[in-house]
């Protein structure tokens, strides 16, 4: 109900909307309207109250608003609901924790994470109004091996959409990191749920370094953001849509054909691994190797320093540079 409220202060965002008109068109009592307003607020949103006139939502620039958002792509599946949060611990735990409530396809969006994960347990800075932090649940009918795929779709959504809209050269480290001039720029968390033949359901956690304009020493050696690299700030909302848009024809053409070919060919010509030595993560283990295909599946073939061959499924992969493992 909060997100048909937002809606509708959206499109009257020029004028007050009065509480009853409000109520009269989602069907709830005026009181209903208060306390959703009033909660609302809570979340972050700026709404103006003005006695006799109702309420009107002040120009909240560069917010991820699901109003705005939602009216772009309301056609769609995914991203038809939209849960947005001022802040939150990390978007995944929360698909997580009301995953029996949500539909297929609600995205959650946050401004912030003050618990943002990445994988193999580590920390994910999420801050505020900077990034694309996002994570979608799908349950799709399918069986939990194919999960794998569905990072690679999102890969290649997302790593399409940014070269679409700033022109960066931005490639897809496998399985799911996006890259541009050697550093991170996108990391993909995808944790699913099921039983041993079918999928409860999948989120795919999203991290976009949008518009951040430093990053900690450290970090920074690895990390960047598409600002630090395209020298603009880049409008969130536009990448969202986008990249939420672009997902969605490749996600129900993989579901309703079951393979990747429509999407292999992004897959491979994103590649930032692809022909180049690799070395590849795996737990405790570390291989060495050239990466010299990606198969229908998506899994990674590599050669390795003795000749033979290898399907990779999963891993942290480092690329050869001039200056080391990147
Ligand atoms: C990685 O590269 O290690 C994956 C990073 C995934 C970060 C995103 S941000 C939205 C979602 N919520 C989280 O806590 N993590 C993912």
């Amino acid at each position: 109900m909060r997100n048909k409220i937002l809606e509708e202060l959206y499109k009257n965002r020029e004028d007050y909307i009065s509480g009853e008109t409000l109520a009269v068109n989602l069907g709830i009592s005026r009181t209903a309207v208060w306390k959703h307003i009033n909660i609302l607020k809570k979340e972050g949103y700026s709404i103006k109250t003005a006695p006799g006139k109702g309420y009107r939502l002040s120009e909240m620039k560069d917010k991820l608003l699901p109003g705005e958002i939602g009216s772009s792509i309301h056609n769609n599946i995914i991203g038809k609901r939209i849960i947005y949060f001022d802040s939150i611990d990390s978007t995944n735990n929360y698909i997580k924790k009301k995953a029996g409530q949500l539909k297929n396809g609600t995205v959650v969006l946050a401004e912030e994470q003050v618990s943002g994960r990445g994988r193999r347990g580590k920390e994910w800075i999420s801050p505020k109004g900077t990034g694309i932090w996002m994570s979608l649940i799908l349950k799709p009918d399918i069986p939990p091996r194919e999960g794998i795929k569905m990072t690679q779709i999102a890969a290649v959504a997302v790593c399409g959409s940014i070269r679409k809209l700033t022109g960066l050269d931005a490639l897809i480290k496998w399985p799911n990191d996006i890259v541009i001039n050697g550093k991170k720029v996108c990391g993909i968390l995808t944790e699913m749920a099921g039983e041993l033949n079918e999928i409860n359901y999948v989120v795919i956690g999203i991290g976009i370094n949008a518009n951040m304009e430093h990053f900690p020493e450290e970090v920074g050696k690895k990390a960047t953001s598409l600002f630090i690299e395209g020298g603009k700030k880049v409008d969130r909302k536009e990448l969202l849509v986008d990249i939420l848009e672009n997902f969605e024809i490749m996600y129900n053409n993989y579901t309703l054909h079951l393979n990747l070919n429509e999407v292999l060919p992004m897959i491979k010509a994103y590649s930032a691994v692809l022909g180049k030595n690799i070395r590849i993560i795996q737990g405790k283990s570390e291989k060495m190797g050239r990466a010299v295909d990606i198969n229908d599946d998506g899994l990674l073939l590599v050669e390795k320093e003795d000749g033979n061959r290898e399907l990779i499924s999963s891993g942290e992969v480092s690329i050869r540079g001039e200056r080391g493992y990147i």
